[in-house]
């Protein structure tokens, strides 16, 4: 086995919005395990102040900024800010999202742009405003995405075109910026257990059992499940792929949604 086999996150600093609970939270728990000095980010302050007091009893460091993604300027400023204290960023993980189930016919537009501002404009705008504090080359940007991004879900409109709109972005800025020595990737979760986003697609116990079903392995992913791709993919070990989908979704993109 060489060095670089293990995963050794020391000396790394690593920035994700929606660290502050899900799965989010589960990756940044992760990440700091494995030695990353965490930078998490969320609009809600209770939420960061309990996320950095989790890590930091679990021997890690965190430090937490109240932001809202979809604020663009205050997101370059979040980022300069990064760059100044902790001398750059080595990894940025856009983790946060908002979703509802909802029938096209009672998404509004008003519904339809804020769940797309904050999937994936706010990815955008962490990852522009990342690209002057990354420490390059060998910087790593991370998007988390959905099966929705893969496959038409009812009730699903506006996390779909969002999601499907985050993978494209993965693959054109990984283009765009690789010759800089920056990989950018995705993680796709399937649905993973305990978490606000399968709460609100489990409307009732039939919904989430059809949600179950649909996915090849017939059960829930778990937090760490995700947390141990993330962890690979922004890793040395995973060097040489960039503009992917890694899809840890129990096989949720090839399931059958039609009679939901
Ligand atoms: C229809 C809804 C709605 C609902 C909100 N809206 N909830 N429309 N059905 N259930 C509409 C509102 O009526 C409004 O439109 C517009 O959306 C904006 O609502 P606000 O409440 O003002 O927005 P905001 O406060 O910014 O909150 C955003 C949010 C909220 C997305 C609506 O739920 C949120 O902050 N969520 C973050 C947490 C989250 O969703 N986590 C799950 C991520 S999981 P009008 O026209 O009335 O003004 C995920 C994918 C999971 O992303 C995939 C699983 C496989
Ligand atoms: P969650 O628990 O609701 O976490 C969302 C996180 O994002 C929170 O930290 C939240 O904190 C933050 N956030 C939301 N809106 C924000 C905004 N506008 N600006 C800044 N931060 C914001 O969600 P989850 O279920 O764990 O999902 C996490 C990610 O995984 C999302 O990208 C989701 O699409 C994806 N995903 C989830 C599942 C699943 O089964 N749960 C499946 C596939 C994909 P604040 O509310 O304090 O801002």
């Amino acid at each position: 086995m060489s060095k670089t086999d293990s995963i050794d996150y020391r000396g790394k600093t690593v920035v994700i919005s929606g660290g502050s609970s899900g799965i989010g939270l589960g990756i940044a728990r992760h990440l700091a395990a494995l030695g990353a000095r965490l930078i998490v980010l969320g609009r809600t302050q209770a939420k960061l102040d309990d996320t950095v007091a989790t890590i930091t009893a679990e021997g890690g460091e965190a430090h937490a900024y109240a932001v809202d993604v979809r604020e663009s300027a205050k997101i370059g400023e979040v980022l300069a800010d990064c760059k100044q204290r902790f001398g750059g960023v080595d990894v940025v993980i856009a983790a946060a999202a908002g979703n509802f189930f909802a029938p096209a016919e009672r998404i509004s537009p008003n519904g339809f742009k804020t769940v797309i501002e904050i999937d994936l404009i706010g990815t955008y705008n962490l990852f522009w405003s990342s690209l002057s504090a990354l420490n390059k080359p060998g910087a790593v940007l991370l998007a988390i995405t959905a099966p929705q991004a893969q496959r038409p879900m009812p009730a699903q409109a506006h996390a779909c075109a969002a999601k499907a709109g985050i993978d494209m972005l993965v693959k054109c800025l990984a283009m765009e910026w690789g010759a800089l020595g920056v990989r950018v990737n995705a993680v796709s979760p399937g649905p993973i257990a305990g978490t606000e986003g399968l709460a609100k697609l489990s409307a009732s116990p039939e919904i989430e059992k059809f949600v179950r079903d649909a996915t090849a392995l017939k059960h829930f992913g778990h937090v760490d499940d995700i947390a141990r791709s993330v962890a690979f993919l922004c890793s040395p070990n995973a060097g040489y792929i960039t503009g992917s989908i890694l899809d840890c979704d129990g096989g949720m993109r090839h399931g059958n949604f039609i009679s939901l």
